[in-house]
This record gives C-alpha cells, structure tokens and sequence, in this order.
C-alpha cells in the first residue's frame, strides 16, 4: 500500500518582485495600485532591502539589493526589474528538504537561512522547478 504523501507547505507567503529602483516601487505600489505599505526590512543573510505589502492572505514583497551587492543585483543586470519568486510557508522546513532532495531536487545553500521576519528560508534551484525561483520559509516557532 503506498503512504499518503505529507504535504508541509501551509500557504503562498509571499510574492517577490525584484525593483532597480525601491522607492519608486514603494511608490507605485502603495499610490498608484493603492496596497497599504506595512513595513521594510533590510535582510543581510540575503543582501537585500524588502519592503512588503500585504493583500488577503499573502503578501507582495518588493526586493532590491542591499548595498549594490547580492543575487538581486545580478538578476537586475541580468533581466532587470521583474516577478523574482514565489515564497510557500511550510511548518518543517527541514522535512521539506529531506522531501524534496528524495524527489532529485536542488536547492540553493547549504541549508536555511536567516529570512526576513526572522523566518528561516531556503530556494529551490530554478533548473528543478520549471524555471521558477521557489522559497520555503517556516517562522520562528
Ligand atoms: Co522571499
């Protein structure tokens, strides 16, 4: 008989949007599509300044690089601004892991890291999922 596969994945966190210009961005966002800003947050494990606007269960996050530096400054000169990743929340981020390296996938680092609000996160290599730059990220218990 086979196991009930165990799904830890708990919600679509956010939505990462990766902005050459941060302000401008708070602007549009908060302004022009009228979302209301509800905080910014500079992550140095990641090198990147967030700003984050929630909607209903999710969250849009604006992502520019922190000091010029970091993965989010290669993708800007690579493809310029641009949809970045989708974050999933997940309570066992290591059973996810374990999960997925079972299945052949690849992740980006070692393992979690330190995420914006304090959650720990971890990237999915995009070669293995289609093309999309996956987060996972469980929050501090
Ligand atoms: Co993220």
């Amino acid at each position: 008989m086979q196991e009930e596969p165990s799904f830890m994945l708990t919600r679509l966190d956010h939505i990462a949007i990766a902005v050459p210009d941060l302000e401008d961005a708070i602007r549009r966002f908060a302004q022009d599509l009228g979302l209301e800003l509800s905080g910014r947050e500079d992550v140095e494990a990641a090198k990147t300044s967030t700003a984050f606007f929630p909607v209903p269960g999710t969250k849009i996050e604006l992502v520019h690089p922190l000091r010029g530096e970091g993965p989010i400054a290669k993708y800007l000169e690579k493809k310029g601004g641009g949809l970045h990743h989708i974050c999933f929340e997940t309570d066992d981020i290591e059973a996810d892991i374990a999960r997925l390296t079972a299945l052949g996938y690849r992740f980006l680092g070692d393992g979690p890291k330190p995420g914006a609000h304090g959650k720990r996160v971890i990237f999915i290599h995009p070669k293995s999922a289609g093309g999309v730059l996956i987060e996972l990220a469980q929050p501090q218990e």
